[in-house]
C-alpha cells in the first residue's frame, strides 16, 4: 500500500448501512423514489449503502457532481451491471472507456450536430402532428403509453429511417430487449435476459440488413444511420459494421424512456398549473407560431425553455449516474475505496434549497434571465449529467420537446381525468402510475 492510501484510508468510511448481507439495500433502492432523500436526511450529503451487489457511496449536491464529472477516468470510471453490459453490447458507446470513449463520442456526435438537428426538424414536426390528430380522434386516452411509442416512432425514423417504428419487428424486438435490461444476469432458456439476448440479435440482424440494403443501393441515407455510415474518426477510420450496429441500438435505448418522462412530466404539471400553460400560450400567440416550425422561432420561445427545464429539474427523467472507483480518494473528509461504487445524485440535487428555494415546487419563474440564481447553478443542474460523459443526445431531446410541447399548447388542451393515481412510479423513468388518463381535444 502506498502512503497515500495508506493515509487515505486511515480516514472514515462515509456514514451510512450496509443493509442485510448479500442483497445489501437492493430493494429499498428500487422499490422507493425517496430512497436517497431520507438517507440523506439523516446521513448528510454523502453515505454509504450496498446495492446490487456492491458497496455504494451516494454524494450529493453541486460540489460532489463536480468532483466526479471532473475525475471521470482519473478517479472513476463509468459502469454498469453485467446484464446491460452484454445487452447493449461490447462495442457500445456506454461501456466504452478511456480515451476510446472520447474518441467514439466525438464520432457519434457527427448525428447531433446543429444543421443535422436542423435536417431532423421536419420529420419531428410530421410525426408530432399525426400523434396529435390520432389522440384528437380517441378523445380520452391513457396518455404515457401513448408518448412512448410517439417518442419510438421518432426515433426509429430518424435513427433508422424506420417508420411508425412501434408498430414493427424492430419495435416489438426492443420493447423485450428492453425488459431485460436491467434484469438479473441468468443466462438460462426462458429468463428475462436470455429472451432479452435473443432479441438483441434480431435487433442487430434488422440494423445490419438495413444497412446492407443502404450499401447496395448507393444512397447511405440522411438519418443518423446514413451520417454514422459516413462519419471517420481522427485517424480516417469508418465504424466497422459490428460497432455501428452496437452505436445505433444504444441510441434508440437511451433517449427513448428518458423523452417519454420528460414530456410525461410536461403534460402533467402544466395540466395542473394552468396559469404556466396560459403563458406558454401567451408567448406562442406573441411569436405568432405556426407550421412549419424553424430553428430561429424554436430559439425564441425562451419561456417555454424555462419551463421544460423547470420540468427536469423538478421530475429528472434519470434519477442519477453510477460509476465505479478506480483509485480511491477522499471527498469531504471520507475515505472512498477502490472497487465500490458511486453514484451521483440529479434528483436530490436539483431539490438543494440553498440553490432553489421553495424546492418542492414548480415555478418555471425560477430559471427566468433576469434572475441571477441561474448563474450561481455551475453542477446543480444536471438533468443530462455532466463532464465527459453528458448526454450525447441532449440537444436532440430539447429540440423534440419544445416542438411537442409548441404544437400541442397550440392547438389542443387536456383534462386530467378524475379518480387516477397520479403517484410517481420510477421504474424505467417517472411516470404516473396509472399512465396519465386524459380528455383531449382540439382548443
Ligand atoms: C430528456 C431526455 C434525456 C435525458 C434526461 C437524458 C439524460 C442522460 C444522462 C443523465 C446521461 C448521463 C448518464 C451518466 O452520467 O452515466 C445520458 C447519457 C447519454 N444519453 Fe441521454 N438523456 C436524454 C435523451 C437522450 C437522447 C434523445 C439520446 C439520443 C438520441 C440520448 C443519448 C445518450 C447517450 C448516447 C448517452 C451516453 C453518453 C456517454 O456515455 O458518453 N439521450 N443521458
Amino acid at each position: 500500500m502506498s502512503t497515500t492510501t495508506q493515509k487515505l484510508s486511515s480516514l472514515p468510511l462515509p456514514p451510512g448501512s450496509l443493509g442485510l448481507p448479500i442483497i445489501g439495500e437492493s430493494i429499498s433502492f428500487l422499490k422507493e423514489r425517496n430512497f436517497a432523500a431520507k438517507r440523506q436526511q439523516k446521513y448528510g450529503s454523502i453515505f454509504k449503502t450496498h446495492i446490487f451487489g456492491r458497496p455504494t457511496v451516494v454524494m450529493v449536491g453541486a460540489e460532489a457532481n463536480q468532483f466526479l464529472f471532473k475525475n471521470e477516468n482519473k478517479y472513476v470510471t463509468s459502469t454498469w451491471p453485467k446484464t446491460t453490459r452484454v445487452l447493449l453490447g461490447p462495442a457500445s458507446l456506454s461501456v466504452q472507456i478511456g480515451d476510446f470513449h472520447t474518441s467514439r463520442r466525438k464520432l457519434l456526435f457527427q448525428a447531433f450536430q446543429p444543421r443535422a438537428l436542423a435536417s431532423y426538424l421536419p420529420t419531428m414536426e410530421r410525426i408530432t402532428a399525426e400523434y396529435l390528430q390520432q389522440w384528437e380522434s380517441s378523445g380520452t386516452l391513457t396518455w404515457y403509453p401513448e408518448l412512448r411509442n410517439y417518442t419510438f416512432d421518432i426515433a426509429s425514423s430518424l435513427i433508422v429511417g424506420i417508420e411508425n417504428g412501434s408498430k414493427t419487428a424492430l419495435g416489438k424486438l426492443f420493447e423485450e430487449w428492453g425488459a431485460g435490461l436491467f434484469s438479473l444476469f441468468i443466462p438460462l432458456p426462458g429468463t428475462t435476459f436470455s429472451k432479452a439476448l435473443r432479441s438483441r440479435q434480431g435487433l442487430l440482424k434488422l440494423i445490419g440488413q438495413i444497412t446492407l440494403k443502404r450499401q447496395q443501393q448507393g444512397n447511405l441515407g440522411e438519418d443518423a444511420l446514413g451520417i454514422l455510415l459516413q462519419a471517420r474518426d481522427e485517424d480516417g477510420n469508418s465504424l466497422s459494421l459490428d460497432e455501428l450496429k452496437d452505436q445505433i441500438l444504444v441510441l434508440l435505448f437511451a433517449g427513448h424512456e428518458t423523452l417519454t418522462s420528460a414530456i410525461a412530466s410536461f403534460c402533467l404539471l402544466t395540466a395542473q398549473h394552468p396559469e404556466v400553460l396560459e403563458k406558454i400560450r401567451a408567448e406562442q400567440q406573441h411569436l405568432s407560431v405556426s407550421a412549419p416550425l424553424t430553428m430561429e422561432k424554436l430559439k425564441q420561445m425562451t419561456y417555454l425553455e424555462q419551463v421544460l427545464k423547470e420540468v427536469m429539474r423538478l421530475i429528472p427523467p434519470v434519477g442519477g449516474g453510477f460509476r465505479e472507483v478506480i483509485e480511491p480518494f477522499e471527498f469531504n473528509g471520507y475515505f472512498i475505496p477502490k472497487g465500490w461504487i458511486v453514484q451521483y445524485q440529479i434528483i436530490q440535487t436539483h431539490k438543494d434549497r440553498e440553490i432553489y428555494q421553495d424546492s418542492e415546487s414548480f415555478s418555471p419563474e425560477r430559471f427566468a434571465a433576469e434572475t441571477t440564481q441561474e448563474k450561481q447553478k455551475a453542477f446543480a443542474y444536471i438533468p443530462f449529467g455532466g463532464g465527459l460523459r453528458e448526454c450525447l443526445g441532449k440537444e436532440f431531446a430539447r429540440l423534440e420537446m419544445r416542438i411537442f410541447a409548441s404544437m400541442l399548447v397550440t392547438s389542443y388542451e387536456w383534462e386530467l381525468l378524475p379518480e387516477q393515481n397520479l403517484e410517481m412510479v420510477s421504474i424505467p423513468t417517472p411516470h404516473p402510475r396509472d399512465g396519465l388518463k386524459v380528455k383531449f381535444r382540439r382548443l
